[in-house]
């Protein structure tokens, strides 16, 4: 059965480094058999602060429609997103606050992007975050660290081999979890 895994970039700042790591992870995601990806890129995306939730904006603008409709036939997530003050950036949360049923009962998986710290708070702060959307984290999470060091634009710089095979370990528990969960939500669509 063929899954959607799209990326979701956690960043809207000019020049970030995380959308490198973001392509190459959904160029990887794509080539798996079966697996369709992709990046949505929160900058592309006409989200302002929020005042409303999609579900209580009508008519909604068109950008934001497609968006949506993404996020509602997409069987899980991959989020890409650097640390920003020891959290994720508002960007994220924000474009994440906005949509609701879209979210519940998929599975999450979460690649940090940072220095030294290699987004491991960014993580941690995103797995509460998804625990809130109903949703579920993915045990595998992935930690780039010294990204300007280690990333270019066409992927990784040093220490590929190793990058890989956790990208393909992650991706490959994503994928498992977006299976059964996908079973699962046809068998019971109901919620408590
Ligand atoms: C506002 C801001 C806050 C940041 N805070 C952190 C941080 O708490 N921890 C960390 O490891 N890196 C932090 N960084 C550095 C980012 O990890 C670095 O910019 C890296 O390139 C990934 O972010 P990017 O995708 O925006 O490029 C911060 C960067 C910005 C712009």
């Amino acid at each position: 059965v063929q899954l959607y895994l799209p990326v979701l970039l956690g960043t809207t700042r000019e020049g970030n480094r995380s959308s490198h790591v973001a392509r190459y992870v959904a160029a990887r995601a794509g080539e798996r058999p079966g697996i369709e990806s992709g990046v949505h890129d929160p900058a592309e995306l006409p989200f302002g602060n929020l005042v409303k939730r999609v579900s209580k904006t009508d008519p909604l603008p068109r950008g934001v429609r497609e968006f949506v409709s993404e996020m509602a036939r997409a069987d899980g997530f991959i989020v890409v997103t650097p640390e920003y003050n020891f959290g994720v950036p508002g960007a994220l949360k924000n474009l994440l606050d906005h949509l609701v049923e879209e979210w519940v009962r998929k599975p999450f998986a979460l690649v940090g992007v940072g220095g030294r710290s290699g987004g491991i708070r960014a993580i941690d702060n995103l797995r509460q975050v998804v625990t809130g959307l109903e949703a579920v984290v993915v045990p595998t999470s992935l930690s780039v660290h010294s990204v300007k060091r280690t990333f270019g634009e066409d992927g990784p710089t040093v220490d590929k081999e190793d990058l890989d095979a956790r990208l393909e370990r992650m991706l490959a528990d994503l994928e498992w979890y977006a299976r059964a969960l996908r079973a699962a939500r046809t068998l019971d669509p109901a919620r408590p």
